[in-house]
């Protein structure tokens, strides 16, 4: 069957994209040099006369913006939350699951921007917190004591792989399993399935963040909070009791959702653990791809599905079941 795949930017102010100038687009036969429209996933709008009325040319392409930072907290000895001041334009589009940002010291250079998950965005107050783990150059850079503004290159939204199932179940029960700074991007999700009237469980494990720093925020939002250790790092696989517990979660409890905040390791062993005791309860994750353009530009988000399709991750929703189900 063909895969349904569907670019993260169709339809938005940001399509036609750089892709549609060089015959590449994800999505439009047309833009892609064929000769015939074969729209398979139609998205409400018609990208090729998009591009057409646009004087056959790309639309304005994201720009860098500097952000003030008004607080910075320290959490644990890799872990900071920064609170940045954006516009109250930025601050919309970005509250919504799946949303990130490429940050960097406003005193570094382009290649220091780092992807960073957008935890929770205040549209009033025009501001994003971000949580940042910090590993190499880039976020050492992020961490500086004295630092006063970075900047900001975004919106971005394809932090989330299987979006459309985040978005689509309404009064049902999710398990959403973190690990780790993987708690930051959680937090949207949370926050999107409580406004469609689920009742969301959150399972926290600290891993190397040394710290449950997004707990408060569920709580805020009104999650049910379980701390549990998910994954065993010496075997690199869930631990047991997490896998007994999303067994009986979606077996007894009628959990229709379960999303997987942490390593690709983790969303694998979730992935297929479902697939092999309840292929109808729908799967969601954290993308931990290498993002360094994010608009499918520099390839070094590529991976493969499990038919072998190569798919550029930062530009490329569908359902994750196809990168780490491992074939059915
Ligand atoms: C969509 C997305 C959202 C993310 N959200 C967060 C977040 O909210 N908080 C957070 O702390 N981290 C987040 N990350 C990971 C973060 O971008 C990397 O940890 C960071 O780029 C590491 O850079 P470094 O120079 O400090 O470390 P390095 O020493 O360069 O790398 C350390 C680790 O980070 C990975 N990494 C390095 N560069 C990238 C990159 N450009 N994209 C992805 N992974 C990279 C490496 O594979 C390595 O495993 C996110 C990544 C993605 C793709
Ligand atoms: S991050 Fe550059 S192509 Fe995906």
């Amino acid at each position: 069957m063909q895969q349904v795949l569907n670019c993260i930017d169709a339809g938005t102010e940001y399509c036609p994209c750089f892709l549609a100038e060089t015959g590449e687009c994800l999505m439009c036969s047309q833009l892609q040099r064929k000769t015939f429209c074969d729209c398979r996933n139609w998205n409400g709008v018609c990208i090729y006369q998009e591009y057409i009325s646009n004087r056959s040319q790309k639309k304005e392409h994201r720009k860098a913006l500097p952000g003030r930072i008004l607080k910075r907290e320290v959490i644990s000895d890799s872990v900071i939350i920064l609170k940045i001041q954006v516009n109250k334009t930025l601050a919309r589009e970005l509250s919504q699951p799946g949303a990130y940002v490429f940050l960097k010291n406003i005193k570094d250079p382009n290649y220091f921007d780092a992807p960073m998950s957008i935890m929770s965005a205040d549209e009033r107050e025009a501001s994003v917190d971000v949580a940042i783990q910090i590993k190499g150059v880039k976020t050492r850079a992020l961490d500086e004591f004295n630092i006063t503004e970075v900047s900001l290159r975004g919106p971005y939204w394809n932090g989330v792989l299987g979006l459309k199932y985040i978005k689509g179940v309404q009064e049902q029960k999710a398990l959403l399993v973190t690990r780790g700074i993987g708690q930051a991007p959680a937090v949207p999700v949370a926050k999107k399935l409580i406004l469609a009237g689920n009742s969301v469980e959150v399972i926290l494990d600290q891993g190397r963040a040394g710290a449950n720093f997004a707990e408060k925020y569920f709580r805020e939002l009104g999650c049910e909070i379980k701390i549990k250790p998910v994954f065993d790092l010496k075997t690199l696989t869930l631990t047991d009791e997490i896998k007994e517990y999303i067994r009986q979660s979606v077996l007894e409890n009628s959990i229709k959702l379960v999303y997987s905040s942490g390593s690709d390791k983790m969303h694998e062993g979730i992935c297929r653990l479902l697939l092999s005791t309840a292929p109808d309860v729908f799967f969601a994750c954290s993308n931990g791809a290498s993002f360094c353009c994010g608009e499918g530009v520099c390839g070094s988000c590529h991976t493969r599905t499990t038919d072998g399709t190569r798919i550029k991750t930062c530009k490329t929703q569908l359902n994750p079941v196809e990168i780490f189900g491992g074939g059915r």
